[in-house]
């Protein structure tokens, strides 16, 4: 895969200067100068503002808002403002307001209300992303372009008769016959089968529950609908300005869209990255999403909205206290961010965002988010070299958007269940100890990795036991856990057992299992086999009851009628080994033994810091860049390792032991010449 690499080092954030009296215009040039701001993301809801009516078109709001950026030195991510649909075209053409699933129409008003199967949404947003696209062709302010905004956020599905056609085609292409697709889904159960095409109704609202095979299709199907409204766009902004980069601003922890299926389609992953900033938040939630978002293209992705302080759609909405903002951008840097913009600009003063955060708040300049701002926009040129390198990782995380759908709303065996909270327990442990991590989808290529870990891996698609056993059998380890290999590619059971596929590889079999109660736990006993542990540990959750078949067991279950059967086994596969994890044990359990498994395989912490301290590291060509990020509301001392180092924030050379204030980092740059 070709890395695409961003020009600059991005800094700013959602312009609207259309919804303030033009003298703003002037003000916001003078402060962004002053704070730095390269770039301004435009248009993104403006759509009725560009076509009041279906005959009329009004650029030059737009022009002006271009032409400024450009004469003050700032780049435009330029919205396709295909987000919110103008009044005029609900009122002439009501088929593109969407359908719930109860039958029930939306209405026109907020934004994102459009039916992505609609032809005349379709037809109307070609005509507005052409016009754009040849219109600022050639303007110096374009820098990227931002197609529509968060596809598939509020609105999800569309149950109108459109869809409901368009999902029965997908359907027949997929499975030829209703037979095969009956088969395939299981349709006989509760005697769902369909005999015509006709028949065939997706999850819409009944007295009971869907088949989960018809659910996970149906959601393939959405996403691929919402894959179409952006390749339209793509496709026309790629034939008239080949040379512009394409982004959409994905999600933080965000399941509707299946984004390893999106990637390909954009030059870069862009994110709009919004974690809690109360003070119990933990620092691995957002290192996580940073992980998921570089492993979508393997390469660096930007963070094109961030608050600068506090949002306004929590239940209480917590600020960013004092440095957070820079200590959480830096953050994002050092897991693979190349820019960070932010969500907005200058604070609204109509609407529903008017309470959230911006880098100019109601009151103005003299503010501590524009002061801090400022001081962070003044910084970034030193950092402007690390635009492009990669981000260090021996270690994969696999992640799987079907499954985690799927085990989401597969009924049982526990509504407990959370794919996201799985993954976070072995982030988290690998994490908190500054093993870095990638997050790669089922089928990529594992080779240049020395561990795998695959949580809850429920769903084996073809392909991937040969990789993973070519992974394992040439020396890598692998780990997974309870309700992996249980179901196919349609959500049909395997044969046989579970882990299914894996099974030869894991060496073992599941015969039962058992989902805890939230109050109930069981035990890990760890015996002698696993260095650095011992003892009993908590299990949550889950516990499998497991058959043997080749594997060692390392520790055991501490209570219940399956007391002594395996927890935690091993299996020897060609040079490498197989880790099976029969329940979700606790960070203490996890810290150490994934700590070891990975020191087995020489893969070793990027620095031993103090708790709540992280260490990441990013290269290029023989250039390391160390970030130390202090996620401590105190002081803390970290000892650097040996020589000395070049700091690219203070512009000084550190060595030996660093003091490091509460929140603030380090970024340096290793073995300077
Ligand atoms: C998202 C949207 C923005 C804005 C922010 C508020 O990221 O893209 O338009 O609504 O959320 O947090």
């Amino acid at each position: 895969m070709k890395k695409f690499i961003l020009s600059g080092l991005y800094f700013g954030g959602d312009y609207t200067p259309e919804h303030f009296p033009r003298a703003v215009m002037d003000e916001d040039m003078r402060l962004m100068k002053q704070a730095g701001v390269n770039l301004a993301t435009v248009n993104v809801f403006s759509w009725v503002q560009l076509q009041p009516n279906e005959e009329a078109w009004t650029f030059d709001w737009l022009d002006e808002v271009m032409n400024t950026l450009a004469e003050n030195g700032v780049g435009a991510d330029l919205g396709t403002a295909t987000a919110s649909t103008p009044a005029w075209m609900a009122k002439t053409y009501p088929e593109i307001l969407p359908i719930d699933d109860k039958g029930l129409p939306y209405h026109h008003g907020s934004r994102q209300t459009f039916n992505p199967n609609s032809p005349v949404y379709r037809e109307k947003s070609a005509i507005l992303v052409r016009k754009l696209a040849e219109r600022y062709r050639n303007h110096p302010a374009l820098c990227m372009w931002h197609v529509n905004n968060e596809l598939s956020q509020l609105l999800n599905y569309d149950y109108s008769d459109i869809t409901i056609r368009k999902f029965r085609a997908w359907c027949q292409a997929r499975f030829g016959t209703c037979e095969a697709m009956n088969r395939t889904w299981g349709l006989h159960f509760w005697g769902n089968n369909i005999h015509d095409w006709d028949e065939l109704m997706p999850p819409m609202r009944t007295a009971h529950q869907v088949n989960t095979s018809l659910l996970l299709d149906w959601k393939r199907f959405t996403n691929e609908c919402y894959m179409e409204v952006a390749r339209a766009e793509i496709e026309i902004l790629r034939e008239v300005t080949p040379n512009v980069p394409v982004t959409t601003n994905f999600l933080y922890e965000f399941k509707n869209l299946d984004y390893f299926a999106w990637a390909d389609m954009l030059d870069f992953i862009s994110v709009s990255s919004f974690p809690d900033p109360k003070v119990t938040n933990h620092p691995g939630e957002a290192a996580l999403s940073h992980d998921m978002m570089r492993g979508l293209k393997d390469q660096p992705f930007v963070l094109l909205e961030q608050a600068p302080s506090q949002v306004n759609w929590r239940l209480a909405n917590v600020n960013k206290k004092p440095g957070v903002m820079r200590l959480w951008s830096h953050q994002g840097m050092a897991h693979g961010s190349d820019g960070f913009l932010f969500f907005q600009w200058r604070a609204s003063v109509h609407g529903s965002e008017k309470f959230h955060s911006a880098m100019v708040p109601h009151i103005g300049e003299d503010s501590r988010v524009f002061r801090e701002m400022t001081a962070f926009g003044r910084e970034l040129p030193h950092l402007r070299e690390i635009v492009g390198s990669d981000v260090r990782a021996d270690i994969a995380m696999v992640l799987d958007y079907n499954t985690w759908w799927t085990v989401e709303f597969t009924p049982g065996p526990t509504a407990l269940l959370s794919y996201l909270d799985n993954l976070k327990a072995y982030h988290y442990a690998l994490f908190e100890q500054n093993l870095t991590v990638d997050v790669v989808p089922v089928d990529r290529d594992l080779s240049r990795y020395k561990v795998v870990i695959a949580p809850l891996l429920y769903m084996i698609k073809p392909g991937f036991k040969e990789s993973i056993e070519r992974f394992t059998a040439s020396g890598g380890v692998f780990v997974t856990t309870f309700f992996s290999g249980v179901v196919n590619e349609f959500d049909e059971v395997f044969h046989g057992g579970y882990p299914g596929p894996l099974s030869e590889l894991l060496g073992v079999k599941v015969e039962e299992f058992e989902a805890m109660k939230p109050y109930v736990q069981n035990r890990v006993v760890v015996g002698d086999d696993l260095p650095g542990l011992s003892g009993d540990y908590d299990a949550t959750l889950w516990c499998d009851i497991l058959q043997l078949h080749g594997a060692t067991p390392l520790a055991t279950f501490g209570e219940d009628y399956f007391k002594g059967s395996p927890a935690v086994t091993m299996n020897e596969f060609g040079k490498g080994r197989a880790y099976y994890i029969a329940t979700l044990p606790t960070k203490d359990f996890l810290k150490p033994f994934l700590k070891q498994l990975c020191a087995e395989q020489g893969v070793r912490p990027v620095l031993e810091t103090p708790e709540g301290v992280e260490a990441v590291v990013r290269s290029r060509d023989g250039t390391d860049y160390l970030f130390v990020l202090n996620h401590n509301y105190e002081p803390v001392e970290v000892t650097l390792p040996p020589g000395w180092h070049f700091d690219l924030l203070t512009q000084i050379r550190v060595e030996g032991v660093v003091a490091l204030g509460p929140v603030q980092t380090l970024i340096l740059k290793e073995n300077p010449t």
